[in-house]
């Protein structure tokens, strides 16, 4: 799509609208209809904002309303973490947003203070202006088509989201476009945010620089790195959409112990952001394994930061074992995973006896460099019996 075809379909909007309103399936037929009435290259891209507008539900709230590209939608930030990283830069003026892409990060930056918005893709930039007008925050944001290497940047501080697909396909965690150590220059003259892969290597970031590690939902969306103007500490684990965050906090390590009555397996937020430590302390809970982030107790774990779960059964780890619990306990439902050990969770599930009303997750990892079982039911699992005993070994 370029900038012209945009504007041409924005002149549209009852295509754009009928597009919306078609039940999947009934594209053929209302397709045929809407070519009758409208240039069909038209009617195609219609079609394809009504599919790049249903998926993008999951991002934004105004998702309807909003222009995309497929790449774009894929690598723009959600509306969520969008505003989170914004509202940590309360305070600061005019921001530059350095590869605006769709505008996933405008809107949430251009809220109340002005914005130079770039990108050098000349459509990106057309549809992050449209998007930045749905949510009503486009009058402070100027644009500019340009490569962001070669501008001057009369601006307080920089949000910088380089690409990190080329030609449809993703790149590695440190392979983007501009370059991350380009990327990490600009903090010599501007405070500087850039967004990055939640896999990068903690050694690609330099010394005095904040890794935050942002996840929502449990799932683990991206990291962001904030310059040494900008940053509280060497790392921090966020967890949205509470707002729940975690920072390192030195003290004694762990006790390592055998596995206890209790589990919390730590939001994939706090493991990347190596604060399990610190989590622990706070708990009161000790590792099962020097290396595997599984913590436990003899009370239930209440934290924002991971999932409590009741211990069961926990036995080194052999099919026929673990058969006699799922018996047992009369589990139907599991879910297996997998911490420090391989194995085929599928072909482990098949293998089980399943069969009864009790929903329980299975824990594959290490105890004292042992392959180790655990059968475990959610903290507030309705069929958690309080009869229950952990078949401990
Ligand atoms: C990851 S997307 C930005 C996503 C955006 N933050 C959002 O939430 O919608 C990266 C963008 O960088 C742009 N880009 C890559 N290299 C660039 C460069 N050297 N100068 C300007 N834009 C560039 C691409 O055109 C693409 O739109």
């Amino acid at each position: 799509m370029t900038p012209g075809e945009v504007d041409a379909l924005l002149a549209v909007p009852a295509l754009l609208a009928e597009a919306l309103a078609t039940p999947p399936g009934g594209e053929l037929a209302a397709g045929t209809r809407l070519r009758t009435r409208f240039d069909p290259a038209l009617v195609a891209a219609a079609f394809a904002q009504a599919e790049f507008r249903r998926r993008g539900r999951s991002k934004f709230t105004r998702s309807d309303e909003m222009l995309f590209t497929r790449d774009g939608l894929e690598q723009a930030s959600t509306e969520l973490v969008a505003r989170h990283r914004a509202s940590r830069l309360a305070g600061i003026g005019r921001i530059a947003d350095l590869c605006c892409g769709i505008g996933g990060d405008l809107i949430a930056l251009a809220a109340g203070r002005e914005v130079l918005a770039v990108d050098r893709d000349a459509t990106h930039l057309r549809l992050a202006r449209h998007n930045a007008e749905v949510y009503e925050v486009g009058d402070g944001v100027t644009y500019l088509d340009a490569d962001v290497r070669e501008i001057p940047l009369p601006v307080e501080a920089v949000f910088l989201d380089p690409a990190r697909r080329s030609g449809g396909s993703r790149l590695g965690p440190t392979a983007t476009e501009p370059p991350l150590d380009w990327a990490l220059g600009l903090a010599a003259h501007l405070p500087t945010v850039v967004k990055a892969a939640p896999g990068l290597p903690h050694g690609a970031v330099p010394p005095g620089w904040e890794t935050e590690f942002v996840s929502v939902a449990g799932d683990l969306k991206e990291a962001c790195l904030w310059s040494p103007q900008l940053a509280t500490a060497a790392s921090r684990a966020t967890l949205l959409p509470s707002g729940a965050t975690l920072l390192p906090a030195p003290g004694d390590p762990l006790p390592v112990a055998a596995p206890g009555p209790w589990l919390l397996d730590p939001d994939p937020a706090v493991t990347r952001a190596g604060l399990v430590q610190e989590l622990g302390r706070s708990l009161g809970a000790w590792q099962i394994d020097p290396r595997i982030a599984f913590l436990s107790s003899d009370a239930a774990l209440r934290t924002p930061f991971g999932r409590c779960h009741r211990v069961i059964s926990s036995l080194p780890f052999r099919l026929k074992d673990i058969a006699v619990g799922v018996r047992a306990h009369s589990i139907g439902a599991l879910d297996v995973r997998r911490r420090g050990l391989a194995g085929d969770v599928d072909d482990i599930r098949r293998r089980l006896p399943l069969g009864g009303p009790v929903r329980a997750t299975l824990m594959l990892t290490r105890v004292s460099d042992r392959p180790w079982a655990m059968l475990c039911v959610d903290d507030d699992h309705p069929s958690e019996s309080s009869t229950w005993k952990a078949d401990t070994q």
